[in-house]
């Protein structure tokens, strides 16, 4: 199911910022390994919130190649910590960075990203929460002790990709019940309701790419 009307969607694609030449290159490695990638119109919005928080530290839970981190990076973070389970992926990224020039701003870390956050004292400015979706509510309490003052934490797939947007929409709209089986539709509900139920947060969803929540911790 398109997360938006067609219209919309080629305004928001014809739009977004450029790609540079290495993020043209990770795009087109993404497409030829049908590797799910946030796509330049949620990371111009990325790019923003780096650019918006004056970010120093940027963490990432579920990074593949370092294409998220791409745009972070092009917001003026001065350091992105990416986690990534494939070992093959972070040794891809990490090659893209040195083709970028910025192997020195970013750090690939290989393992469960639930272990490794716990290695990182922070404090960060931006999170992105980008991994299995069943575990999205326990990154964010994973993370949240290490949130700087008005850190933002983003979240991907809150509207397409491994989800059932027709159920999350009957959730959230009528108050259906999830079927139980689909962890990862459920994992997204969950975190949802977490994050706006949340006095720490204020959150709204964005529409962009795959749909994101923008939180931002308050007080
Ligand atoms: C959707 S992709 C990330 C895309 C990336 N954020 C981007 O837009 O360029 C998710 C990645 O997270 C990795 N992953 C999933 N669960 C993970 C975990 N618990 N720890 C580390 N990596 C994980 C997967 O191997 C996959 O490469």
């Amino acid at each position: 199911m398109d997360a938006l009307p067609d219209h919309t969607e080629r305004f928001l694609a014809a739009t977004s910022p450029e790609h540079t030449a290495v993020q043209e290159r990770m795009a087109a490695h993404a497409a030829a390994h049908d590797f799910p990638i946030i796509g330049p119109v949620a990371g111009g919005v990325l790019r923003l919130l780096a650019r918006l928080t004056d970010a120093e530290r940027v963490f990432e839970f579920g990074s593949g190649f370092g294409y998220s981190a791409s745009w972070f990076l092009r917001g003026g973070a001065d350091h992105v910590i990416c986690t990534e389970f494939d070992a093959e992926e972070a040794e891809t990224g990490a090659e893209f960075m040195r083709e970028a020039g910025e192997a020195d701003r970013v750090t690939f870390e290989v393992g469960d990203a639930m272990e490794t956050v716990g290695a990182y004292d922070g404090p960060f400015d931006v999170v992105l929460i980008d991994h299995q979706k069943h575990r999205y509510a326990d990154a964010l309490e994973a993370v949240k002790p290490k949130l700087a003052p008005g850190a933002v934490v983003v979240a991907d797939n809150v509207m397409h990709g491994p989800i059932d947007m027709s159920d999350l929409l009957a959730y959230f709209d009528e108050g259906v019940d999830l079927p139980p089986g689909d962890s990862e539709t459920r994992g997204i509900a969950e975190y949802v309701d977490l994050v706006r139920a949340s006095e720490d947060f204020e959150t709204s969803v964005l529409p962009v790419g795959s749909g994101i929540t923008v939180s931002a911790l308050v007080g």
